[in-house]
């Protein structure tokens, strides 16, 4: 009687701590009302961005990617590929081939990318891209072949030609000087020319939600969706050509990247920041810039969870009102720490471990509560996505004139894929729910 008594205890005790940050935190908590308004105002998001007059004006520009088709399985080649503007950046050989069903296969290295490389001068940066890809051939014994290029370049680029992409604005942790309004595959094409020994032909530039959908749709000739949810957020469709006034021609399709990322920097989304969502901008390399995106990607959830934990301490609600000057220091807390804090069996204790070194001396109840303001966080960013990405399921499935759509979205990303929540299957479910709602409204 008296274990169950203890652990009747401890149960009230957890639902306390539980109850307090659902309190506290209870402008982070997104109704599903609230979500199909997001997911209703991101839809007028993409008309603005689509429609001439309007995108000059739009936050989201929705970018045409010249992007017109997907695989059909026939292609085949040996290329090689260069990743830049994630965590990591990455050089690849990928084998395409078609035996009888089709298949590739494909090499990789990772290359650090140091803060004096991202955040220096132009020149710079594209020279260590070009000196990392020409490491890579070297060690893949490539040197003595022509081989085509796909670049991957996570940004907002602006593309008249498949092999030509203007940035429009650097985005994430990314500021290196010079490079705006520039051409980018041009200036890694001369960075590459200075390598004597390597002949490489720079011929597609695709964002990372081009690349991912392209990706899974050489598996599966359903995807036409791509969505990445790492170090920043992004997602990319098949539009039609007829809606797409930016590009001439009324046939067939073009792959729009929506740089939904953007979404909010005019104020659309106002009403659902939080003080902790201004505080985070206000610190930021980019000020009022990509506003949805710092609700969502991994850049940023462990800041935001940073500056919860700070105010609650401040108002006397966790360890004891003491602060660390850890807790005070940007940064010190990131996605990593959020993810360990979060999973299932050993969250409680890698959450105690955490605060310990920030030297914030946790109680039980801190560590209880500390763990469900990180569910809050993440759980809002799943969520958001999936509104964001249920608008854009909805348009297609207008654009075909169907009452339901069958599709396959491909999705990378690191927060994708480590996140112990699974906040992609999260936003997968909560996409399923928003998408049931929106149709029973319609009824
Ligand atoms: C940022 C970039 C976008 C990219 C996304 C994911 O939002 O602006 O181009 O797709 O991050 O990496």
């Amino acid at each position: 009687f008296a274990v169950h008594l203890l652990a009747f205890h401890f149960a009230k005790l957890k639902e306390d701590q539980i109850k307090k940050v659902d309190r506290y935190l209870y402008h982070m908590r997104l109704s599903d009302d609230v979500l199909l308004d997001v997911m209703g105002r991101f839809r007028a998001e993409m008309v603005k961005g689509l429609g001439r007059d309007t995108n000059p004006t739009a936050t989201v520009k929705m970018l045409p990617s010249l992007v017109r088709s997907l695989p059909d399985g026939s292609e085949k080649g040996d290329f090689l590929a260069v990743d830049l503007g994630g965590s990591q950046f990455r050089a690849l050989e990928v084998k395409v081939f078609n035996d009888g069903k089709q298949s590739s296969q494909l090499e990789s290295k990772f290359y650090p990318t140091p803060k004096e490389v991202i955040q220096g001068s132009g020149a710079e940066l594209f020279s260590y891209v070009a000196d990392c890809l020409s490491d890579f051939m070297e060690s893949r014994n490539l040197k003595h072949k022509k081989l085509p290029l796909g670049f991957t370049f996570s940004f907002p680029c602006k593309q008249n030609k498949l092999e030509e992409g203007v940035l429009l604005s650097w985005t994430k942790h990314f500021k290196a000087r010079g490079v705006q309004g520039t051409d980018v595959a041009s200036s890694l094409r001369k960075a590459l020319q200075k390598h004597k020994d390597i002949d490489v032909d720079v011929l597609a530039m695709v964002n990372d939600t081009v690349g991912t959908m392209m990706t899974c749709g050489y598996d599966d000739p359903r995807c036409e969706v791509g969505l990445i949810i790492g170090t920043g957020t992004n997602a990319c469709y098949m539009e039609d050509m007829r809606h797409i006034d930016l590009v001439e021609g009324d046939e067939g399709r073009m792959c729009i990247n929506t740089e939904w990322g953007a979404f909010g920097d005019d104020g659309a989304l106002d009403d659902l920041r939080t003080e902790f969502d201004r505080e985070l901008d206000l610190g930021s390399l980019n000020p009022g810039k990509q506003l949805f995106e710092k609700m969502i990607s991994s850049l940023y959830l462990g800041e935001l969870v940073r500056l919860i934990l700070l105010k609650m301490t401040k108002e006397g609600l966790l360890f004891n009102g003491k602060v660390s000057a850890a807790l005070l220091t940007k940064g010190k807390i990131e996605m990593k720490h959020v993810s360990a804090m979060e999973k299932y069996k050993e969250g409680l204790s890698n959450t105690k471990e955490i605060l310990t070194e920030l030297n914030l001396f946790p109680s039980e109840d801190d560590c209880i509560a500390v763990q469900h303001v990180c569910t809050i966080v993440s759980f809002r960013s799943a969520n958001l996505c999936a509104a964001a990405l249920a608008a854009i399921l909805t348009r297609l499935r207008e654009n075909k004139k169907l009452l339901r759509l069958r599709t396959t979205v491909g999705i990378d990303g690191g927060l994708y894929k480590t996140h112990p929540q699974g906040s992609a299957k999260g936003a997968a479910m909560v996409t399923a729910v928003a998408y049931r709602l929106a149709a029973q409204r319609k009824q």
